[in-house]
């Protein structure tokens, strides 16, 4: 049987600076889907990358005294080098700035302008260049220091020049249908909410053109040197460039779209829930079938800034607490669509609650018994009482079907949540029956407590892998389960673990993180 497509996707970072824990965990997000679907049974295409143009990595290039793509060869880089760092699990690696990406880019441009959505005109307006955004005068609210500033906060500057413009204004009420009719569309549901208000304000045409004489790093409207395009019609355009776009019959574009997820940030809704369904209902392409917009990382209470020095960084956060902690801690800290803080204290905290004293202590406790008491081997179960099966289907069935009723609706740090439970279960079980108390009273009932109990351990290494993947592989590997048997389906008694088969000694997975004073106040 073929498998079902799922093609997921991050916003390509702009690189105009070094990714920091926001890039990070975004990252991490869409990498847990990505290897929830995998382990589900989907073929998975997930794709990340680099957003290279435009005013603001222009900018930024010019005041580091280096070409734009120097710059950007630099920076993208270390976007690259970051997916590494944090074990992503991306097919691909987009950059902007290739040459696939100019041939997307000037055909959808073609299309739109051959259909006559895309017109030229003079643009006067107001623009952000850190969004790389247009806003109308009644968006604008007035600074401290009376600058106008956009929603987000960032400041604007006016701008009139010539530009081509896409007419945007004729999408209005399509969105508008298209919302209310695919009421999934925007999650979560607040971002739906704001969405569905600003477009019912009316759309007005977007400007998608800068003149060269203002901007010249960019895609070059095609027959005509003196435009670049926009941005943002350039970078929306990745998530079709990679799957082939405009080969609209290659396989891979036929498999993978309509997209299932393209996971943002909440800053840039806009673009990905007005914008970029316009530009592909104008190119008569079908619209992805989700945006999952999440929220903002704050440190220690605060928005990362440059000036405040709070700006974490990935390899930092990685070399501090280890990979799969880090991991863990983003996934399961930072609720459905919320806002997430970050402080190092509540950080060790959790991760040495569930990790080391939670999943880690049970394997290790577990897994010891057995190699002293069993001869290092997997015992073989003699007895299993009603209670051991009713226990284990927990394992079998309710724990699989929660996590995966979680995932359905991106609720991740829920899906944490019932591992943790059942990894509490499994605890409850230990204490219960205490095994080491059956060792001289009733050895054969001890086989039997710590098979079960490693079949518990085996099916929560398989459910978690998707947030800590070295960890589980190493419990996975100890027990010795084939790579081939890792997936949500081997969790069942069809393949329950082999009576007989010897185990490597058993080494922590998870070390109790402690920290000394010194070290406490360098992370804050
Ligand atoms: N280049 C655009 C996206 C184009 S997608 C076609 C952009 N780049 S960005 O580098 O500014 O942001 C990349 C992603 O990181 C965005 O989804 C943004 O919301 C997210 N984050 C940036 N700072 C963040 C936090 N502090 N916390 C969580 N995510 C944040 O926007």
């Amino acid at each position: 049987m073929s498998k079902t497509s799922f093609y997921i996707t991050t916003a390509i970072s702009y690189v105009n600076g070094s990714p920091h824990l926001g890039h990070a965990y975004e990252g991490i997000l869409t990498d847990a889907m990505a290897r929830f679907k995998r382990l589900d049974g989907y073929d998975v295409r997930f794709l990340t990358g680099t957003d290279e143009h435009g005013e603001k990595v222009a900018k930024t290039a010019e005041e580091n005294g280096m070409s734009a793509q120097e710059f950007a060869d630099k920076n993208a880089d270390e976007f690259r080098e970051m997916t590494a760092l944090l074990g992503l699990s991306n097919d691909d690696f987009i950059r902007t700035t290739e040459p696939r990406h100019y041939t997307a880019a000037q055909a959808i441009w073609t299309k739109l302008q051959d259909k006559g959505l895309i017109a030229l005109g003079k643009y006067e307006g107001w623009y952000s260049v850190r969004e790389e955004g247009y806003f109308t005068e009644d968006e604008l609210t007035e600074g401290e220091n009376g600058e106008k500033l956009t929603p987000n906060g960032t400041p604007v500057k006016w701008v009139e020049e010539e530009s081509y413009f896409f007419k945007l204004s004729d999408y209005t009420e399509k969105l508008l249908d298209y919302y209310e009719a695919h009421p999934d569309f925007i999650q979560p549901a607040s971002r739906r909410n704001e969405i569905i208000s600003f477009v019912k304000q009316g759309l007005k045409d977007l400007s998608v053109s800068r003149h060269k004489d203002r901007l010249h790093w960019g895609v070059p409207v095609p027959g005509d040197e003196n435009h670049v395009m926009y941005v943002w019609l350039d970078a929306l355009t990745n998530y079709i460039t990679a799957i082939g776009y405009p080969d609209e019959d290659s396989a891979d574009f036929k498999k993978f779209w309509p997209a299932d997820y393209h996971v943002i940030g909440k800053d840039i809704t806009r673009f990905h829930c007005v914008y970029w369904p316009a530009f592909l209902m104008a190119a008569d392409l079908p619209l992805p079938k989700a945006i999952f917009a999440h929220g903002f990382i704050n440190v220690q209470g605060q928005k990362m800034s440059k000036s405040i020095g709070n700006v974490l960084s990935p390899t930092g956060m990685v070399e501090m607490y280890g990979l799969d902690q880090i991991r863990y801690l983003l996934l399961r800290e930072i609720s459905h669509g919320n806002d997430g803080n970050f402080s190092h204290d509540s950080a060790v905290e959790r991760m040495n609650a569930d990790l080391a004293n939670g999943i880690g202590n049970l394997a290790q406790r577990t897994l010891s018994m057995i190699y002293k008491n069993c001869d290092g081997q997997i015992p073989e179960p003699p007895t299993s009482s009603e209670e051991d099966q009713k226990f284990l289907n927990g394992f079998y069935k309710e724990m699989p079907e929660a996590v995966r009723d979680k995932f359905t609706r991106f609720r991740i740090d829920e899906a944490l949540k019932v591992i943790i439970n059942f990894v509490g279960e499994a605890d409850s079980y230990v204490d219960a029956m205490a095994p080491w108390a059956l060792k001289k009273e009733d050895p054969e009932r001890m086989k039997t407590v710590l098979y079960v109990l490693a079949e518990a351990i085996r099916c929560i290494a398989i459910a978690i892998q998707f947030a800590t993947p070295s960890a589980a592989a190493k419990l996975l590997d100890q027990l010795k389960i084939p790579e081939d048997q890792r997936l949500f389906e081997h969790m069942s008694a069809d393949y329950a673990l082999k009576p007989g088969t010897a185990i490597d000694k058993p080494e922590g997975v998870f070390p109790r993180l402690e920290f000394s004073d010194e070290e406490q106040k360098a992370a804050g």
